[in-house]
């Protein structure tokens, strides 16, 4: 029989190709977003490329009778919580935020689950929890010390599921990792659309190649590495949607085992500087982006990347797209869709 699946936050980046990777995959999908970040038009779409409409529910994670309106309408077999709030400078400026709808939303939503008898949850958690490492690369046990609210409420919505499933009988959970997910689907017709000033290196890059921005600003080349700049690990965004189906069927097809919740590193295990990035971009674009050398950015971290053996062994998940098929990707959505969904 088909499961049915919750996507919380299903219409924003990450959650588009996860929906669209879950219905490809012969799912169900239920997106609950409130679309604070994001555009019905992203779930259009995702029913054009699959023929096969997800169903989408307007509503809050923190609304407890809206959720309790959608567990009453939907069978749901497991839950995939992508819904939050990701911006790091903002949730220094407004801490509040981050706490209610992060972590007050995931516990509206975990006793929304418990009320409807639903036991499976994936979350989405972000490698950010490690903080300033020591070694590299980076495994689930590594130490964790978010350095900002966004972080820190990733750590507890960790604990919290961790906590609640060791305690509930029936109850599987997994929390997902990620690194940096950049790209999108190979059709151009979905992919990140940020509202607003871009914080991240490839939004902004992408912004820059269509003429949105004047020059890229690369924060800092004294860093301890070989050409100066920052390494991170970046994840094709197709790579970490199917990484959730392989974390869905690890949960449903393990029906019998004991109540557990793993922790999984999402990432390729290769780190890539801001100048190889920028290389690999003018190569996807075919022309040069401008860029200048200013100030390291507050916060960031020298070098992060992943140890990705135990999504190997666990969930038989490998990622498959370089960093040039990466750039080429965000560049396709990029060019077709210069104002994003608008
Ligand atoms: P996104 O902003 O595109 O998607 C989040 C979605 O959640 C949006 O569609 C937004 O409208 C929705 N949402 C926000 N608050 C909500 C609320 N109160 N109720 C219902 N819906 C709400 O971001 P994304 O990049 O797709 O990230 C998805 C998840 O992955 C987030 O939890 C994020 O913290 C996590 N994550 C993202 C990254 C990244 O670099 N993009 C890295 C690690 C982890
Ligand atoms: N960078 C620039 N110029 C820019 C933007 C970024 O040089 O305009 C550099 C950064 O300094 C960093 C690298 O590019 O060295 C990547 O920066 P991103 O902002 O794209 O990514 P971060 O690793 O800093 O952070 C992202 C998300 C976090 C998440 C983390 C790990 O913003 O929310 O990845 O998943 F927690």
């Amino acid at each position: 029989m088909t499961k049915t699946i919750l996507a919380t936050g299903g219409a924003g980046y990450i959650g588009s190709h996860v929906t669209l990777e879950l219905l490809t995959s012969g799912y169900e999908v239920v997106v609950f977003d409130n679309l604070s970040n994001s555009s019905a038009k992203s779930i259009e779409r995702v029913s054009r490329i699959t023929n096969g409409a997800p169903h989408f529910i307007e509503g809050d994670v923190r609304d407890a009778s809206a959720l309790d309106h959608l567990f009453e309408t939907f069978s749901i077999d497991a839950v995939i919580h992508l819904a939050g709030l990701k911006a790091v400078g903002e949730s220094v400026a407004h801490p509040e935020r981050y706490y209610d709808v992060n972590v007050a939303g995931s516990t509206t939503l975990f006793n929304a689950m418990f009320r409807h008898n639903v036991k499976h949850a994936v979350f989405s958690s972000s490698a950010t929890v490690y903080g300033e490492p020591e070694t590299m690369p980076l495994t689930e046990s590594s130490p964790t010390g978010p350095l900002n609210p966004y972080g820190a409420t990733k750590l507890m919505v960790e604990q919290i599921l961790q906590d609640i499933t060791g305690a509930s009988p029936g109850w599987r959970s997994m929390i997902l990792r990620y690194f940096n997910p950049v790209g999108a689907h190979v059709s151009g017709e979905i992919g990140e659309d940020p509202l607003g000033f871009p914080n991240n290196l490839f939004p902004f890059i992408a912004q820059v190649a269509t003429g949105h921005r004047d020059l890229l600003q690369i924060f800092g080349d004294d860093y301890n590495t070989a050409d100066g700049t920052a390494i991170r690990d970046y994840i094709h965004v197709m790579d970490l949607a199917r990484g959730h189906v392989k974390a869905i069927d690890y949960l449903l097809a393990n029906e019998s085992k004991e109540n557990s919740t793993p922790i999984v590193n999402l990432g390729t295990g290769v780190g890539s500087s801001v100048k190889e990035v920028l290389i690999a971009w003018e190569q996807a674009c075919g022309f040069p982006i401008k860029s200048e050398i200013t100030a390291r950015r507050a916060g960031d971290v020298q070098i992060s990347y992943a140890d990705a053996q135990k999504a190997k062994e666990l969930l038989g998940w490998e990622t498959l797209y370089d960093l040039p098929r990466m750039c080429k990707d965000h560049w396709r959505w990029q060019k077709g869709n210069p104002e994003g969904y608008r």
